[in-house]
C-alpha cells in the first residue's frame, strides 16, 4: 500500500513542481566583479532591496558580488546564455561585441565625470547602450564609478618612469595600447587576480578608481598611486534582451522605473564614495599618493595620444568629436 502511495506522489511531483512554477517569483541572477562597498555593488543591492519592494513575490533578485558567480571572461557568455540575468560590466569589457565603446577607454578623452555623465545622457551616448542587441545583449543604464589613478611600486611622475613595468590592465586593446606607448609591458588579467598579481610580482603597477583600490586592498600592496584621472571606470548594466523582453509588461515596466531611480542615486554618490576611499588609502599609510603638476600631467597626456589615432577608425570621429564636446 505504502509504496503505491510513494510511487502516485512521485509521479505528481512534476505537476506541483510546475504549479509552484506558476505562483514562483521571476528570479533575476544579478552578477558583477566587485566588492558591496563601492558604486556598482551598492547598486546591485539596491536595485535587488527597490525590486522586490515594488514587485512582492513577483521578482526576487539574486546578487552575486566579487565575482562568485561568474567573473571577467565568463561572465559575458553566461549572460548571453541566459545563466545569469544582469550584468554591469566596465565599459572597457565590450571590445568583442560593439568596437563604439572603445570611446570610453580613450585616454584624457573625458576631463571629469560630470563630462562622462553629459556624453552618456546624449544621444550618441543613449544609441551605445543598444549597440548590442544583435548578440542579445541590452543596455539598460550607465553606473558611475570614477576617474582612473595609475600605481605601482616606485612614482609614477613622468611616462618615462613606466618604461619597463608590467601593468595589469583589463581586457582592453586600447588600455593594452595605452601602456604600450609608454614603453612598459601590459598583462590582461581578471580583476579577481589583481591583488595577488600585485603581491607576487606577476605585474608590478595597475590602474583604477580609488573605490576599487580600497575595496580590494590594492593599495596595500602599491606604494605608490598618482593622481592621474587619466581615464574613467563606468558600467553598463546589461540584461538578456529575450529574456528582459519576454518578462511580463507590468513587471518590466516597474522594473525600469527601479533601474531609473537606483542609477540616479548611484551616480550622485559615485564621486562621494571614490572620495571616502582616497581618505581611507591616504589614512592607511600603506601608500603615498603621488600629485601631478600641470606640465607632468601634460607630458602624460601627450605620451598616451597616439593610442587615439590606433582607434579612431573603429571608434569613428563623430563619436570621439561627441565625447570631447561633452568636456567643460
Ligand atoms: C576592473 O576590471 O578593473 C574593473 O572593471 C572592475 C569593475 O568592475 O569596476
Amino acid at each position: 500500500m505504502f509504496k503505491h502511495l510513494l510511487k502516485a506522489l512521485l509521479c505528481a511531483l512534476p505537476l506541483f513542481a510546475g504549479l509552484a512554477q506558476a505562483d514562483s517569483p521571476v528570479v533575476i541572477k544579478f552578477a558583477h566583479v566587485v566588492a558591496d562597498n563601492t558604486p556598482k555593488g551598492q547598486g546591485a543591492l539596491l536595485f535587488k532591496k527597490l525590486a522586490e519592494e515594488r514587485l512582492p513575490g513577483r521578482v526576487r533578485v539574486e546578487v552575486y558580488p566579487n565575482s562568485s558567480l561568474f567573473g571577467d571572461g565568463k561572465e559575458m557568455d553566461a549572460l548571453v546564455m541566459g545563466d545569469v540575468h544582469m550584468l554591469a560590466p566596465s565599459l572597457s569589457k565590450f571590445e568583442h561585441y560593439a568596437k563604439a565603446l572603445q570611446v570610453y577607454d580613450l585616454p584624457f578623452l573625458f576631463d571629469d565625470l560630470a563630462a562622462v555623465d553629459r556624453f552618456q545622457q546624449g544621444e550618441h551616448g543613449q544609441q551605445l547602450l543598444r549597440s548590442m542587441e544583435h548578440h542579445n545583449i541590452l543596455g539598460l543604464a550607465y553606473w558611475h564609478n570614477g576617474m582612473r589613478q595609475m600605481s605601482a611600486n616606485k612614482p609614477l611622475q613622468e611616462p618615462r618612469d613606466a618604461r619597463g613595468l608590467k601593468f595589469r590592465v583589463q581586457a582592453s586593446a586600447v588600455l593594452d595600447e595605452q601602456f604600450k606607448v609608454l614603453r612598459s609591458i601590459p598583462r590582461k588579467m581578471s580583476f579577481a587576480e589583481v591583488y595577488q598579481g600585485l603581491q607576487t610580482g606577476v605585474v608590478n603597477g595597475t590602474e583604477n578608481t580609488w573605490s576599487n583600490y580600497e575595496s580590494q586592498k590594492v593599495h596595500e600592496v602599491q606604494k605608490y598611486i598618482t593622481e592621474s584621472d587619466h581615464g574613467v571606470i563606468d558600467y553598463m548594466v546589461i540584461t538578456n534582451a529575450r529574456f528582459w523582453n519576454r518578462l511580463p509588461e507590468d513587471i518590466r515596466s516597474e522594473l525600469e522605473q527601479v533601474m531609473a531611480e537606483v542609477t540616479v542615486e548611484v551616480n550622485r554618490q559615485a564621486e562621494e564614495l571614490n572620495e571616502l576611499s582616497r581618505q581611507r588609502i591616504l589614512a592607511a599609510g600603506t601608500t603615498e599618493i603621488i600629485n601631478l603638476t600641470p606640465e607632468q600631467r601634460a607630458l602624460w597626456r601627450e605620451a598616451m595620444q597616439p593610442v587615439w589615432q590606433k582607434f579612431a577608425r573603429h571608434i569613428g570621429d563623430e563619436l570621439i568629436a561627441a565625447a570631447q564636446a561633452s568636456n567643460p
